[in-house]
């Protein structure tokens, strides 16, 4: 093992004792002869309800976008959300075309909205260290927002604001067609299944969601908005818990 992936590893193993991993078992006896069905024994990987719903949020008809670049462009072009004439510009998404897994956070913070790039201000350097935690980065994931235009402020956006992205939104997961979605925070949890709810509560239970015009569920993971862990980092432990749930789901 070369000197660069030795210091990589120990990163990781800090990051890890870090967020409360501080012995190598997990809660489930691991049967390593059927690794699929273990897992699902130990863990049942879907709530059995289906949360979330083909709705498509507005009069915005995007089915005749078939990639991302005319996704972009159509979103550029779009004048229905006031946060564009405050923002400096569009902040679309970064990451792979065709992802393992799609990240969808808030909204684009001040440095996001320099750059032109989502999560790359401090909740995105942790984001990217919670990634590599599991053997994912910015090659197989895809990240986005619920809205793509920074708030004044960086305050919250209005539901109105989520409401006139929305199309946008389940356009953008229908294209890229993820293994898994990570929904990062509240907002990312209004806005893919489709209600309030606190992130405290539904962290960590999968559910599904039916994108327009796709075929199978998607499973959908809610998790704390690294932000939040930068704030609160006894939290970390649970987050830790539903990175290795995601990875799990994307190993089946
Ligand atoms: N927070 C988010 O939700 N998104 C970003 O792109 C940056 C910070």
């Amino acid at each position: 093992m070369g000197v660069a992936e030795r210091s990589a590893l120990i990163k990781l193993l800090e990051l890890q004792s870090d967020w409360g991993a501080d012995e190598a078992l997990l809660d489930a006896a691991q049967d390593r002869r059927g690794r699929a069905a273990a897992v699902e024994r130990a863990e049942p990987i879907l709530a059995p309800r289906r949360a979330a719903v083909a709705a498509t949020g507005g009069s915005v008809d995007l089915s005749h976008i078939h990639d991302l670049d005319a996704l972009r462009a159509a979103l550029a072009a779009f004048e229905g959300c006031a946060l564009k004439r405050t923002a400096t510009q569009l902040v679309f998404a970064d990451g792979a075309a065709a992802p393992l897994v799609l990240l969808i956070g808030e909204a684009p913070g001040a440095e996001e909205d320099r750059v032109g790039r989502p999560f790359v201000g401090p909740a995105g350097q942790l984001l990217d260290r919670m990634l590599g935690s599991i053997a994912l980065d910015r090659g197989n994931v895809r990240i986005i927002n619920a809205v793509p235009w920074r708030p004044p402020g960086n305050r919250t956006p209005s539901e109105a604001e989520i409401n006139q992205c929305l199309p946008f939104l389940w356009r953008h997961i229908a294209l890229v067609r993820p293994r898994a979605v990570l929904l990062l925070g509240a907002v990312a949890v209004r806005a893919v299944l489709g209600r309030p709810m606190p992130i405290t509560k539904i962290r960590g239970q999968w559910q599904e969601i039916i994108v327009p015009d796709g075929n199978d569920a998607l499973p959908v993971l809610p998790t704390f908005h690294p932000a939040y862990l930068l704030r609160k980092p006894e939290a970390k432990r649970e987050a830790w818990a539903d990175l290795l749930a995601l990875r799990r789901r994307i190993d089946l």
